[in-house]
């Protein structure tokens, strides 16, 4: 039995042409197996669920469906009751929704990072030095199983983390020499700047204070407010431990790279001080199985 709405949803003029057919059939082939599972679990203690897939009608046009099946009995025989709505336009609906989502995400990432490279002019090293970070942060978040929208944030923090260096003068970022307390006062502001500038733009993710809090130290000693593990963000811990292994591991005008045993060695002398030790034993990991960027 089909109700006249059936009848004309799949392009059928009378109920006998549509008998001489089982349902299955109308299934469209990579849909089949999920449709038959959820009619063999039906019982009359098992209700049907509602699930979703494609059937195409007596003139091959396929569409969406959602049904929801029970056993019955039917002019008294055991059958199946199968409701049926088409969803198609929903599904239109959803699959336009999820391309506004990606090329909106495409534009975000490009916007991050042509504003990531205001600062190569000035600073070409801290442009290299935030790409670099931002590749290590994701993986070490990877390897911690968080997830892929935490990352999603995450990725743009680091790419933007030292954006406030732009306002720092280039005689102090690279001055050959040891920093005088004052002077190191004046490159500590990069992270308040950095905030500054991100803080009033309306990321799905706390960007501006993972910036801020990227020099922070889990035992309150770091800057710029001495703030501690408990108030750090997670995102603000993976990439202190990023920024100062990438540091450590790249060259700098002052300096040449120390490499990367050098990185993890710094990073396990301060386990549990400094950087959060589920972090730290993450990046150590990576590295033991090869990790390169
Ligand atoms: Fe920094």
């Amino acid at each position: 039995y089909a109700n006249p709405i059936a009848l004309e949803m799949f392009g059928y003029k009378n109920i006998k042409e549509l008998q001489k057919r089982h349902f299955i059939d109308f299934v469209l082939p990579q849909f089949k197996e999920k449709v038959n599972l959820d009619i063999q679990l039906l019982s009359p203690e098992n209700k049907g669920r509602l699930i979703q897939y494609k059937v195409q009608d007596a003139n091959k046009t396929s569409f969406w469906v959602e049904t929801i099946s029970n056993k019955t009995v039917f002019q008294g025989e055991n059958g199946t009751l199968l409701c049926l709505r088409d969803i198609t336009e929903r599904k239109l609906a959803e699959e336009g929704i999820k391309k506004i989502q990606g090329a909106m995400k495409k534009v975000l990432e490009e916007v991050v990072s042509a504003l990531s490279k205001t600062i190569a002019e000035k600073d070409p090293y801290t442009l290299e030095h935030q790409k670099k970070v931002s590749e290590l942060a994701c993986a070490i978040a990877k390897k911690m199983n968080l997830s892929p929208e935490f990352i999603d944030g995450l990725k743009i923090a680091a790419i933007l983390h030292d954006i406030g260096k732009g306002s720092i003068p280039g005689a102090l970022l690279f001055a050959p020499r040891k920093l005088t307390d004052i002077e190191m006062g004046l490159v500590k502001l990069h992270t308040v700047k950095g905030y500054n500038i991100l803080k009033d733009i309306d990321f799905p993710w706390p960007i501006a204070k993972i910036v801020l809090q990227h020099h922070e130290h889990i035992d309150g000693s770091g800057y710029p407010h001495g703030i501690d593990g408990k108030t750090m963000l997670l995102e603000a811990k993976i990439l202190a431990v990023a920024d100062v292994v990438e540091a450590i591991n790249s060259h700098r005008p002052y300096r040449k790279a120390l490499g990367i045993q050098a990185a993890l060695e710094e990073i396990e002398s301060k386990k549990g001080l400094w950087y959060d030790e589920a972090v730290v034993n993450a990046c150590k990991e990576l590295f033991e199985e090869g990790f390169n960027y």
